[in-house]
């Protein structure tokens, strides 16, 4: 992966009255990473969005590089860098998904071959073609949401900014998002989404933020971020009779209310022996079906958010 800087923020903060949403973040996103946001409802993704698009103004000590770039000195320059889908539609609804393409390709100083051309191949690769002429405010959701990723693309920035771009969409739509998204990171440009689904977030993310009330309180790689979070898989298995209160006794040993049981384990090689030898060798109880579970991403973000210290993970930038 290429190394140059696409985005650094420094110590964005965001306060509404004497609430702040956004509170002393930094991070740096590197030229042709795909990089998510997670975090629970108001966990302030979608003002860190902000900040960074200009949308909301830069206070003192704030600072925002766009390859390099300030944002604060050179705003157009930096905006032109973007392509945004925000979490509300910036769409116009009384245009048409072409007059919406027209317009912004005017704002963006295209020509009208440009449109024409650029707009053609984006309707075709989002499966739009079709609703060229329909009134955008006349679009279902997903497709609604496939006319603003091909809006955001028309000027082919280098910098993709996406706010829940799969949130509520049928999995068809889901799907092709995705397979675009992928493209986009095959073309090298740079990804920021914020999502709330951690499995397309383990998926197409080389790295992920977790915020909780306005900070940054994980940035990793998925199986970094997994490794790291104590690093413990589950060791499933069945066995041939009940146990008695003894083998009960094992470390960590959990009946499940299926009839299984689970241990946990940092070390599934030795522990698997040990299980052998405590339950089948010297208390001839076979053990069968075992299955071995890693931590899901999911659990980590649960427990990080649950036990939300400042602390940071695995941080690449400091
Ligand atoms: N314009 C505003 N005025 C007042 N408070 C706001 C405003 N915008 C956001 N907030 C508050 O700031 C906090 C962060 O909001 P934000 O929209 O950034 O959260 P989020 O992480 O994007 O959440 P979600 O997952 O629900 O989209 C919330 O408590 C929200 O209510
Ligand atoms: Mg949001």
């Amino acid at each position: 992966m290429n190394e140059s800087i696409a985005i650094s923020a420094s110590n964005l903060t965001k306060k509404f009255d004497d609430f702040t949403a956004v509170n002393d973040v930094s991070f740096k996103i590197f030229e042709g990473e795909i990089v998510g946001i997670l975090g629970p409802n108001g966990a302030g993704k979608t003002t860190t969005l902000r900040l960074l698009t200009g949308v909301y103004k830069l206070e003192e000590g704030e600072k925002i590089e766009i390859f390099n770039e300030n944002l604060k000195d050179n705003q157009i320059n930096c905006k032109i860098k973007f392509g945004i889908v925000p979490e509300i539609s910036n769409a116009y609804s009384d245009f048409t998904v072409l007059e919406n393409l027209e317009f912004s390709g005017k704002m963006y100083g295209l020509s009208k071959e440009e449109i024409k051309n650029r707009s053609k191949i984006l309707l075709e690769r989002f499966e739009l073609l079709d609703k060229l002429n329909a009134k955008t405010k006349t679009l279902s959701k997903g497709l609604k949401q496939r006319a603003n990723l091909c809006l955001a693309l028309l000027h082919e920035p280098p910098i993709l900014i996406l706010d829940e771009p799969t949130s509520g969409l049928d999995p068809i739509s889901v799907k092709i998002m995705r397979k675009q998204i992928l493209e986009f990171r095959k073309a090298g440009k740079t990804i920021l989404i914020t999502t709330h689904d951690i499995k397309e977030a383990q998926t197409i993310c080389d790295r992920i933020l977790i915020m909780n009330k306005g900070k940054i309180i994980a940035d990793a790689n998925p199986d970094t971020l997994r490794r790291d979070f104590k690093s413990i898989s589950t060791i499933i298995f069945k066995t041939e009779k009940e146990l008695d209160s003894k083998l009960m006794n094992y470390p960590t040993l959990i009946k499940r209310s299926d009839g299984t049981f689970a241990i946990s384990s940092e070390n599934v090689l030795k522990d698997l022996s040990e299980l052998y030898n405590s339950f089948t060798l010297k208390n001839q109880i076979q053990i069968s079906d075992v299955k071995i579970q890693e931590t899901s991403l999911e659990e980590v973000f649960i427990d990080l958010i649950k036990n939300d210290s400042t602390k940071k993970k695995g941080v690449k930038n400091d």
